[in-house]
């Protein structure tokens, strides 16, 4: 999986691509590559690691082209090496590929061609597209493309460019988005359109299927058997955002300390505090439809799984709506059973994750209504779905989601409060759950002051190799979000739990070196949660919890407690997820990891 970009004009073809490719690094970085044509000349060059390394090498090498195809890795099939790096090339040398997606007959397909006696270099499933393409080449560049892509399985977007044919870039989807923008005499290609937005907005998507030659002159599209189609270009609204550090160490710091604003945009004309109920903008549900709604399915991956556990259990308290909350991966799988009156939120900070979109797809071919919570324009759900809410969070660099998480939560509130507010919710209690939302901003605000006193609880904890993060009904998602923020960004073993199971198997790994993070600030099980602590303490285990300032006995039984501002139960996600989002920074700080772009990760996952 990967980004892929492509550029042919007159403008300096690499440089177009090598920022482009920064634009895409979200979707991996564990090595980058570029090809580009010259003088019908094939030009190769890749590096391990980021693009500013491969920029480097660009640079050094001082080559010049008006044609080059792009990408940053995210590595599937074989580790991250110069080998395994894109373009991959067919063995005679004459046409490069870059690729997003997989290829999951690759097996077949190049024992298939090595009985034919191409000769395979990389441990990849992309290099057969490559060796592919140029077995089926015979002269012809886009009919080798057209023949060999039936015969590919998985999902894909490519782009593929021919010595032969210097003037052009064949490329084609299937399963994995790829847009074309079209400029004046030149044209781009990229797995996000963000990748070329600062030089056109003008742009088209292609479908399952579809074949696109792409000359300086314009673009053909075409269906599987080549009869040409005829495709209205989109005018790209959303905006160019160019985000920087500032003053931060990194961004995960700097997106943190975002959240009282971030919430506030959430918020912002969201809610009629006189009626007491949320008033979500561009919703393409009708007040009946919504009434109508028997039962929700979220469905989600990483964090925003997490925001999606915490809304299921507040749509389930407030509007009494049955929901089913699933991970992508898993529901898209399950052959689901949707009746009539069933909602699908599909929750995605990027709106490019891979399994979220094959769930989503599934349900809306089963008869099912998508709503899709996204922070990106423009993304795949955003053009997907039947209504989009952004998130309005502004940019996340960090691949460890902050901000989003917490506006997703948010948004989601707000959702429940729509829906609790059309059932059995009084107005009274809609304008009290509103109040406790506008509340939030400065919530997190406070906080985010303390953490000069987490990063000291950091330098005490830090060298610790095994972590429970603990709570019970609001805070069990905010524990597995607290836990997957310190595996992601600090690689520390952290399990998060549902408390009361710790007694049916993980108590016994607690002991004198075990470090518990509790989350204590859900009233309604607190007494619960302070008898799971004393069975923790009572094994010898280390305790360090996050509570809601002024709650009892805590201080006696745990090590160390981050207080937070108390609220509602529903929201108090919100605030201890602030705190262990800066515990996390603080432990990943002190053992020196990579925070912003911790290693085998990507900011979206953009294969299954
Ligand atoms: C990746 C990211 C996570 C994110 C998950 C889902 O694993 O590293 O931070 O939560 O994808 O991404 P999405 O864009 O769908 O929210």
């Amino acid at each position: 999986m990967c980004g892929i970009v492509g550029y042919i004009g007159s403008r300096e073809a690499l440089t177009v691509v090598l920022e482009g490719l920064h634009k895409l690094e979200y979707r991996g970085y564990d090595s980058a590559g570029i090809a580009s044509i010259e003088k019908g000349e094939l030009f190769v060059y890749k590096e391990v690691g980021k693009v500013a390394q491969l920029e480097k090498g660009v640079e050094r090498k001082g080559w010049k082209s008006h044609l080059a195809i792009g990408h940053t890795r995210w590595a599937t099939h074989g580790i991250p090496s110069e080998k395994n790096a894109h373009p991959h090339l067919d063995d005679k040398k004459r046409c490069a590929v870059v690729h997003n997606g997989i290829i999951e007959n690759y097996d077949a397909i190049r024992r298939l061609l090595e009985k034919r006696g191409v000769v395979f270099q990389t441990d990849t499933d992309s290099e057969t597209i490559a060796q592919l393409i140029g077995f089926l080449y015979k002269g012809n560049f886009l009919r080798a493309v057209q023949r060999a892509l039936p015969l590919m399985q998985g999902a894909f977007a490519i782009a593929v460019v021919h010595h032969e044919q210097p003037g052009e870039i064949i490329c084609a989807a299937q399963g994995s988005p790829l847009a074309i923008g079209m400029g004046q005499e030149e044209m781009f290609l990229a797995s996000d359109a963000a990748a070329f937005l600062r030089y056109t907005r003008r742009a088209i998507y292609l479908r399952d299927s579809e074949v696109a030659q792409i000359t300086q002159h314009g673009v053909e599209v075409f269906a599987a058997d080549l009869t040409p189609i005829e495709k209205e270009s989109e005018d790209l609204t959303h905006a160019i955002e160019e985000v920087t550090k500032g003053d931060f160490q990194h961004f995960m710091l700097k997106e943190i300390h975002e959240q009282p604003q971030s919430i506030q945009n959430a918020l912002l004309a969201r809610f009629s505090k006189e009626y007491g109920t949320a008033t979500l903008d561009n919703l393409n549900f009708s007040d009946q439809e919504l009434q109508q709604v028997e039962r929700i399915v979220i469905l989600a991956c990483g964090t925003s799984y997490h925001a999606g556990l915490i809304a299921g259990q507040m749509i389930e308290e407030y509007a009494r709506i049955p929901v089913q909350v699933e991970i992508s991966s898993e529901y898209r799988y399950k052959n689901p059973i949707v009746r009539d009156h069933t909602l699908a939120i599909a929750i995605s900070q990027s709106g490019e994750t891979a399994d979220t979109l094959a769930a989503m797809r599934e349900l809306h071919e089963k008869g099912a209504k998508i709503m899709g919570l996204c922070n990106v324009q423009g993304s795949t759900m955003a053009r997907e779905v039947d209504s989009s809410i952004f998130l309005r969070a502004g940019p996340e660099i960090g691949v460890a989601a902050t901000k989003s998480f917490t506006s997703q939560l948010v948004v989601l509130s707000l959702l429940a409060l729509k829906f609790a507010r059309m059932r059995q919710m009084s107005a009274q209690e809609g304008i009290h759950f509103i109040e406790a939302l506008e509340k939030l901003p400065q919530q997190v605000q406070q906080v985010i002051q303390v953490k000069n006193p987490i990063a000291m609880l950091a330098k005490k904890y830090a060298a610790a190799e095994h972590f429970f993060f603990l709570g019970r009904r609001y805070m069990f998602a905010t524990a597995l979000e607290g836990a997957l923020k310190l595996k992601e960004i600090a690689y520390v073993n952290a399990n998060g739990y549902a408390a009361g199971e710790m007694k049916h198997g993980p108590i016994a790994l607690i002991h004198e070196t075990s470090v518990t993070v509790a989350f204590c600030c859900d009233s309604f099980t607190y007494p619960k949660m302070m008898s799971n602590l004393m069975e923790i303490k009572a094994r010898a285990g280390r305790i360090l919890a996050i509570a809601p300032e002024g709650a009892p006995d805590i201080e006696g039984i745990a090590d160390d407690v981050i207080w937070v501002p108390p609220t509602l139960d529903a929201l108090s996600p919100v605030a201890s997820s602030v705190a262990a989002q800066l515990l996390s920074y603080s432990i990943a700080f002190e053992r020196g990891t990579e925070i912003d772009q911790p290693r085998n990760l990507a900011k979206s996952v953009t294969v299954e």
